[in-house]
């Protein structure tokens, strides 16, 4: 089966899976009154056996990345057997994760033996009180002990992500500069998107990343090229600092021409975007390994479908209620 590729030419060789959409954080532009089961579906998460399979049809198809994600992927109490099936795909070279942190001190050295090569935090703010007060957890202390760990468990660089707030965080360069002069961290500061349920937020707080890139620029950072499977960062280096910094502007309007990716959402949908499509469902084909064929044929044909961008630079914003079922 050859690469998945769209009508615009690009080429999918990167799987953000999510593996439930449970998630014990309320992030202020996620889940602001926390996890609520979907009033809509009874539908419990992909097994171990389901993961497998999905995995195994994309690696077949050109798949060199796996990112797990949900929700807070590490609540699966089967995570470490997910990384493992998941590993067991020659193609796949890269496994990551996107977590909240709050596993991390505890199970990253298992996470890395069972084959993980890349770890993405969030990590909203390093004060402590605003930390809490944006993500409804007080574990800041924790998650940083937890980056301690996964440097020690032999991660030689992580990266973090900032979400960029209006008045909350968006002054607070300098602080976040000074923590990665000396420490290998990719510290990526995100546009908020509107999402359905965070369209106040949005209005109150969204502030484009150019405000950042401008103060980087004259500080003397300097854009690096993009490595092809990167995801849409624009990246940055200053030689004074061990870290990098990642600006991650979704509202920019050539976005998407760069898109490697496909979504799996944690019940079994494919979606060829963040926003604006319900997802086709796939799980009718991860029943048994004879369905492979069948399911990597369902996946690019789908693919015809694929719109060249979310016209989020257009206000075409806010469809999708939050970015926990389908882990951003
Ligand atoms: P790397 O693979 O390490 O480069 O990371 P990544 O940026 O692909 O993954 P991560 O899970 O860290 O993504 C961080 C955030 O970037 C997501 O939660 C989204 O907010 C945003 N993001 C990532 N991919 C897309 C995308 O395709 N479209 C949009 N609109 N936002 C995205
Ligand atoms: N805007 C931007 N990023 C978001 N995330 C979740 N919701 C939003 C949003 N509305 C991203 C953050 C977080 C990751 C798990 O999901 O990057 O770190
Ligand atoms: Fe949980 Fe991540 Fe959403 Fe925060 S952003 S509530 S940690 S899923």
């Amino acid at each position: 089966m050859p690469q998945f590729t769209d009508a615009f030419a690009r080429e999918f060789y990167y799987l953000r899976l999510s593996v439930t959409d449970v998630c014990n954080f309320r992030c202020t532009y996620c889940l602001p009154n926390g996890y609520q089961p979907a009033a809509t579906t009874n539908k419990s998460f992909l097994s171990l056996d389901e993961i497998r399979r999905v995995t195994r049809a994309f690696a077949a198809s050109g798949t060199e990345k796996v990112r797990l994600t949900g929700g807070e992927p590490s609540l699966r109490r089967d995570f470490v057997e997910i990384i493992a099936a998941v590993r067991e795909n020659p193609g796949i070279r890269q496994i990551a994760v996107t977590t909240n942190g709050y596993r991390l001190a505890r199970d990253v050295a298992r996470w890395r033996a069972a084959g993980l090569t890349a770890l993405n935090i969030s990590v909203d703010s390093l004060d402590p009180r605003q930390f809490h007060a944006i993500t409804g957890q007080d574990k800041f202390d924790q998650v940083m002990r937890g980056i301690d760990a996964a440097f020690e468990a032999g991660f030689r660089q992580v990266k973090v992500n900032t979400v960029l707030m209006r008045n909350l965080n968006h002054h607070q360069l300098d602080t976040f500069l000074a923590w990665i002069r000396t420490r290998p961290i990719q510290l990526r500061f995100i546009e908020l998107m509107e999402t359905g349920d965070g369209s106040s937020l949005f209005q109150q707080h969204h502030i484009s990343g150019d405000v950042i890139r401008a103060q980087l620029v004259q500080q003397g950072w300097q854009r690096q090229a993009r490595a092809r499977s990167d995801g849409p960062a624009q990246v940055y280096r200053h030689p004074d600092y061990q870290g990098e910094i990642g600006l991650i502007m979704p509202y920019e309007k050539d976005f998407c021409a760069s898109c490697n990716r496909l979504r799996v959402s944690a019940i079994g949908n494919l979606h060829l975007c963040l926003f604006g499509e319900n997802g086709i469902p796939l799980r009718d084909l991860l029943a048994s390994d004879t369905q492979q064929p069948a399911l990597q044929a369902r996946i690019a044909a789908s693919l015809g479908e694929k719109k060249q961008t979310h016209f989020l630079h257009q206000g075409n914003t806010g469809m999708t209620k939050n970015l926990s079922f389908i882990g951003g």
